[in-house]
């Protein structure tokens, strides 16, 4: 029987920026989570992470594809029949700040969100956010404070304490340490390792940070412009990396064991993908495209045990 938690199939999401000019923010995207992992999404700024994040928890509607999870589509729910889900499928947003209710004290909040879910007895409400409020390395004296008076850490503990206290089976974190300094995302990564074997939980971790998604992922996706070009688990993709614009990636962290490997750096800009586009999404920037390359879509093709790559040419 199939472990995956949340299967995502061709996934497509278009928006439409101007008359009659479409823009393919995902495009043909697959892969899996299965129960307990922690799967990593990682691209340079705006290659689609956060809309297939949106799209997966039906934040956003998709154009095409699908979004199985626990055998069952999502993506064909009305907003009523996703609601039963709402609960299993979390998201902690890169500034949890701006999600948070100024007015509103922290122990409120986090209460509110248990009544809607059905809570309906205060004393075990409370009960429960004082726990989660310790669980993610905050003080029962938050509970009184507003969310102004944290500090961008807290906040961001605060952000995935709203996110676990519905007791979820899968979480979207969308660049969660991104906006903070080294040493404390180091603590909040290492917190959300502990929390999620505590409580069972499969994570989708965004990143465009390399680095940060190599220390917390089982396996890794590598996308660009809306689609994977390559995936693998984390071990196997660091040692063996075989997508051009993987490669590209790893050549701009500031490691000295992947500059040993001497990659090309990235150079030109991202184009953006529309109905005319054919080819490699990468081809305008791989040092090795040619003809076919700018007319035929590679394949995401398997080349050993997990390990797949999308490019015409990588072996
Ligand atoms: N509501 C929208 N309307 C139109 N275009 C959008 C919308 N949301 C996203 N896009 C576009 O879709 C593409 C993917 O955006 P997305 O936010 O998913 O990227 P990202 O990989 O999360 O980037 P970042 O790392 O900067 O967060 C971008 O080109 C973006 O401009
Ligand atoms: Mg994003």
């Amino acid at each position: 029987m199939s472990t995956h938690l949340i299967e995502v199939n061709n996934l497509r999401k278009i928006y439409s920026v101007r008359k009659k000019e479409y823009l393919y923010a995902v495009n043909n995207l697959s892969f899996y989570i299965e129960e307990g992992e922690t799967y990593g999404l990682v691209g340079e700024s705006g290659c689609g992470k956060t809309t297939t994040g949106r799209v997966m928890l039906g934040l956003e509607k998709a154009d095409g594809g699908s979004v199985s999870y626990r055998g069952k589509n999502l993506c064909l729910l009305k907003e009523k029949e996703f609601r039963p889900f709402r609960k299993e499928l979390q998201m902690v947003f890169q500034n949890s700040l701006s999600a948070l209710n100024p007015r509103k004290r922290i122990g409120d909040i986090l209460e509110e969100i248990l009544l809607v879910h059905g809570i309906k007895n205060s004393a075990k409400r409370r009960e429960t956010v004082m726990d989660m409020l310790t669980r993610v390395g905050l003080l029962e004296e938050h509970y009184f404070r507003f969310p102004h008076e944290l500090s961008g850490g807290q906040v961001q503990r605060l952000g995935i304490a709203g996110a676990l206290i519905v007791k979820p089976k899968l979480i979207v974190c969308d660049e969660p340490v991104s906006a903070l300094d080294v040493s404390i995302q180091a603590q909040i990564l290492n917190m959300l390792v502990k929390l999620k074997k505590e409580m069972h939980l499969s994570l989708l971790f965004i990143s465009h940070d390399i680095g940060v998604v190599r220390f917390i992922s089982d396996r890794i996706g590598v996308m660009y412009l809306g689609t994977l070009v390559e995936e693998a688990k984390t071990e196997n993709l660091f040692e063996n990396p075989l997508h051009p614009y993987t490669k590209a990636l790893f050549a701009s962290v500031p490691d000295p064991y992947m500059k040993k490997k001497d990659f090309e750096k990235l150079v030109g800009e991202q184009q953006k993908r529309n109905e005319m586009f054919l080819g490699c999404a990468f081809c305008k920037r791989c040092p090795n495209a040619d003809e076919k390359c700018r007319k035929e879509v590679p394949e995401l093709r398997e080349v050993e045990s997990g390990h797949k790559v999308a490019c015409h040419y990588a072996k």
